[in-house]
């Protein structure tokens, strides 16, 4: 019977994972990939600091398309008395729960689902959720913003690529009722690469502009919405706003 860390070994990661034995594991895209986890973490780290302050006990935290678990992981190695990881792929539930139990959480706990398939009624509400990399790949982007408001109590972190918008006015139905165009939204065709570790489950996917993902937050109920500033050294699609991290706050 194999050790856990001889496990985690023979497995690749999207994550680079420190382990106990001072190892880390194999990870399919190289360091580079590093930097977009970090900065992310970084901005995510800030904002609960500053809008939950420093304790973290008895909160509750979801993260929805978790992967391989490395923010729930986060979350819960911050003080977070109970997390939940899910993910499409059963796989990534199996390498979570590995890395979960290599580091003894026992606060921590994934299960496989599609978002769109959450229910609050069942799953409850959760002090902070977190979407991070998933919008972007989903066919029904505006159910899933209502799905996160469903489940949040306090605060919502979304994290997504995004597209240019169009922005002006449309003669809709007729020059009569002219409607001004609110955001907009870029078709990306994933139907090639739904194997992918990373990718869409059904390949359709609707990319908001900042517009769109702004607008559909607050009609979906979140009060106070904030796109939150990158760093200095952040990786290069958040220093130049090809993707964001927003602050939904119910
Ligand atoms: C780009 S990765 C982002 C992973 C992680 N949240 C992060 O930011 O590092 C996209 C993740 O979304 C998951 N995913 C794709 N479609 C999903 C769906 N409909 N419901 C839940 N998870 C989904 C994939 O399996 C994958 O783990």
């Amino acid at each position: 019977m194999s050790t856990l860390i001889e496990q985690a070994h023979s497995r690749e990661w999207f994550y680079s994972y420190d382990l106990p034995d001072g190892s880390t594991t194999p990870t399919y895209h190289g360091d580079d990939i590093k930097a977009i986890h970090n900065t992310r973490w970084q901005m995510l780290q800030s904002c609960l600091d500053e809008r939950l302050g420093k304790a973290r006990q008895g909160l509750t935290a979801l993260d929805l398309a978790s992967h391989q678990g490395w923010f729930a992981v986060k979350m819960a190695q911050a003080g977070f008395s109970s997390v939940l990881g899910i993910d499409a792929r059963e796989s990534h539930v199996s390498d979570s729960e590995l890395i979960s139990e290599i580091y003894g959480l026992d606060h921590l706990a994934f299960k496989q689902g599609d978002i769109h398939s959450q229910d609050a009624g069942q799953l409850g509400q959760f002090d902070v959720v977190l979407m991070l990399g998933l919008l972007y790949h989903l066919e029904n982007p505006v159910g899933a913003l209502r799905i996160c408001r469903a489940l949040c109590k306090n605060l919502c972190i979304i994290e997504t690529q995004i597209v240019p918008g169009l922005t002006g006015y449309v003669d809709y139905g007729s020059y009569q009722y002219v409607r001004p165009l609110k955001g907009s939204f870029g078709i990306i065709d994933e139907t090639e690469d739904t194997h992918g570790p990373e990718a869409s489950i059904t390949g359709i996917c609707l990319v908001p502009s900042l517009d769109a993902l702004l607008w559909i937050l607050r009609k979906v109920g979140f009060s106070d919405v904030t796109v939150l500033e990158p760093p200095e050294n952040a990786y290069e699609q958040l220093r130049h706003h090809k993707r964001v991290m927003v602050a939904a706050q119910v």
